[in-house]
C-alpha cells in the first residue's frame, strides 16, 4: 500500500491545495493531509479551525482515500509523523521559482532528518496566483475570494475575513 503525507498551513485550504490533495489521491493509496503551525507565519484560523475547514471540503469531494489529521504538542516534526504512518513521501505543490526554492530546502531537510522523499507537483495554470496569504490579503482589502477557495469552505472564511475588516475600521 503506498501511502503519502500533504502537509500544509492550510489557513485556510484554498482551490490550489484541494488539487495537489486529489492528484496526490490519484497517485497513492492513502493520503494524509496534514494541518501543521509555520513558526514563519502567524495564523488566521486556529489548528482547530484550519482541521475542520479541510474535513469539510475533503467530505464534499468525496475523496475516500484522504484522511485530516494535524501535528499538535511539542513534538511535531512533520517527518515523525510520515515514520508514524509509514508514509513513502510528501507531496507538495509548487507554483513558482520561490515555492520551489522554499519547498526544495524543505525536502533536504526532510530527507536529512529522517529519509523521508518529497515529490513535488506543479501547480495548474488556473491556480498559479493562487495562494492562502493572498486570498487573505484580497479579502481584507475588500476584494473577491470566491475564484480562490472550495465554495463549501467560502461563507465560513468570507465571515472571519469580514470579522477582521471590521475590527481594522475600528482601530483607524
Ligand atoms: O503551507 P506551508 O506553510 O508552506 O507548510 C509548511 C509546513 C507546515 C509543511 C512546515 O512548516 C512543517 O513541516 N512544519 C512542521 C514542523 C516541521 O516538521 N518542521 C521541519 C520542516 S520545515
Amino acid at each position: 500500500m503506498t501511502i503519502a503525507v500533504c502537509p500544509g498551513s492550510y489557513d485556510p485550504v484554498t482551490l490550489g491545495h484541494l488539487d495537489v490533495i486529489i492528484r496526490a489521491s490519484e497517485l497513492f493509496d492513502v493520503v494524509y493531509v496534514v494541518v501543521s503551525e509555520n513558526v514563519e507565519k502567524l495564523p488566521m484560523f486556529d489548528l482547530q479551525t484550519r482541521k475542520m475547514l479541510l474535513e469539510e471540503v475533503i467530505k464534499s469531494s468525496s475523496l475516500k482515500n484522504v484522511q485530516v489529521d494535524s501535528l499538535t504538542g511539542e513534538n511535531s516534526l512533520l517527518v515523525d509523523f510520515c515514520k508514524q504512518v509509514k508514509a513513502n513521501a510528501i507531496v507538495k505543490g509548487v507554483r513558482d521559482m520561490l515555492d520551489f526554492q522554499n519547498e526544495f530546502s524543505m525536502s533536504l531537510l526532510n530527507y536529512n532528518l529522517a529519509e523521508v522523499e518529497t515529490i513535488l507537483l506543479p501547480a495548474k495554470s488556473q491556480n498559479l496566483h493562487i495562494s492562502s496569504s493572498y486570498l487573505k490579503n484580497v479579502g481584507i482589502n475588500g476584494g473577491s475570494i470566491v475564484n480562490m477557495l472550495p465554495e463549501i469552505i467560502y461563507s465560513r472564511v468570507a465571515e472571519e475575513i469580514e470579522k477582521r475588516r471590521k475590527f481594522e475600521k475600528l482601530r483607524k
